[in-house]
């Protein structure tokens, strides 16, 4: 991008000439408290004094406390960190080959969604069912299938009594923002079931209530065997995590995997902070009021733009909203208007602005995007 960022505040960032651009996409969905959120800097400064890593050799309050309330909300019954997406997938990939290897020696396959992204690792770059990322650098790990995302029939063909886990995103996020359907969550139940493979849920971008729940896998009432974390639960510090289900607790053991740096106290302490506020009630209700409003705004602005708008989707504060040809356009013009926009799969604007972020500041937001989408009109 063509301007030199020189700080962040709040939903925004302000470059070298002092403009201040309104941010919507958050690093990714990292910030999702916003940039130089005070209270994680209070957080930062206290745990800075007391110690920045002290190894997962030795236990420490802001490791233990976080995994407490990670395992306190949730199936899972430990937690391994690590400091990245990637890493985390690796973890699982690791639990899940040992896992299998255990039952039969030829029980080693995991299969992914065609079109799904979990990392650029060895590993996760695998399993992401996408060749751009992956075909410089064959061959790959090998006993990795995919099938086609929400294709019941393609799943069923690709998964056998070989499968040792199946690893989903339940909302493609880098795939266009597209949702996984309910009638495919419980056929990937039935068939982990019949052929005794784990369920590794990619919540690295839709999780920490990006998408409205804590974790996006709620809504279907499914119970994961594996799930996967990272993005916002540093506060933009880096952690990643594996949340891991009782049964499984013991599959990997000490020597088994490890990272000099996960569990770092200093993401930990803010991780805490970060999982304990999103869980709040009132955190909550706010979040369910931008959502309904971010979503019947969009929807407002398709039917008024129904030429460059083709379909907006998603929930909480991720959304996609397609606009075919014109994606690269429309953030070029937002640029210009000091909106920042990302695009995924070539015709999605991709939102995921911080989970902070106030109403005032989403209306901000549509005005910009609907002056955009007027002038691009008018030009047309
Ligand atoms: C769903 C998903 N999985 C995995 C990753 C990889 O995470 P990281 O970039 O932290 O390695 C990402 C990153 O965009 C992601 O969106």
């Amino acid at each position: 991008m063509d301007f030199d960022i020189l700080r962040g505040e709040g939903a925004y960032l302000i470059d070298t000439k002092n403009e201040k651009y309104l941010d919507m996409f958050s690093g990714i969905a990292v910030n999702n408290f916003g940039h130089a959120n005070k209270q994680i800097l209070k957080i930062i400064e206290k745990q800075a004094l007391k110690g920045i890593h002290f190894s997962n050799y030795i236990a420490h309050e802001p490791a233990v406390n976080l995994a407490r309330l990670l395992v306190e909300n949730t199936f899972a019954s430990k937690v391994f960190y690590c400091n990245s997406g990637t890493e985390a997938n690796e973890a699982a990939i690791k639990l899940s080959r040992k896992y299998g290897k255990a039952i039969d020696e030829n029980k080693i396959e995991i299969v992914s969604a065609v079109n799904s992204f979990h990392g650029r690792t060895c590993g996760a770059v695998t399993l992401t069912g996408q060749e751009k990322y992956s075909n410089a650098f064959m061959p790959l790990l090998p006993a990795v299938k995919h099938f086609i995302f929400n294709d019941i029939e393609s799943l069923k063909s690709t998964v056998s009594d070989n499968t040792c886990a199946l690893f989903l995103e339940i909302i493609q996020g880098e795939g266009g923002v597209i949702e996984v359907d309910r009638e495919f969550v419980q056929e990937v139940v039935k068939l982990s079931e019949q052929h005794k493979f784990l369920i590794v849920i990619d919540e690295i971008q839709t999780g920490i209530s990006r998408t409205g729940d804590f974790f996006a896998y709620e809504k279907f009432g499914l119970t994961p065997d594996l799930v996967t974390i990272a993005k916002s639960l540093g506060g933009g510090l880096p952690i990643g995590a594996m949340l891991v289900s009782q049964k499984l607790e013991n599959v990997l053991l000490p020597g088994d995997h490890g990272t000099t740096f996960g569990g770092n106290a200093l993401a930990c302490a803010v991780g805490e902070y970060i999982v304990g506020t999103v869980l709040s009630k009132e955190f909550r209700t706010e979040l369910k009021e931008k959502e309904i409003y971010l979503s019947e705004s969009l929807n407002k602005l398709k039917m008024k733009f129904p030429k460059i708008i083709n379909l907006v989707r998603g929930r909480g504060l991720m959304f996609g909203i397609d606009v075919g040809d014109y994606a690269e356009e429309i953030k070029s013009r937002a640029l210009e208007q000091k909106l920042l926009l990302n695009v995924t799969s070539s015709t999605v604007i991709r939102l995921l602005p911080a989970l902070t972020i106030t109403i005032d500041e989403l209306n901000e937001f549509i005005i910009i995007f609907e002056r955009v989408l007027g002038a691009l009109c008018g030009k047309k």
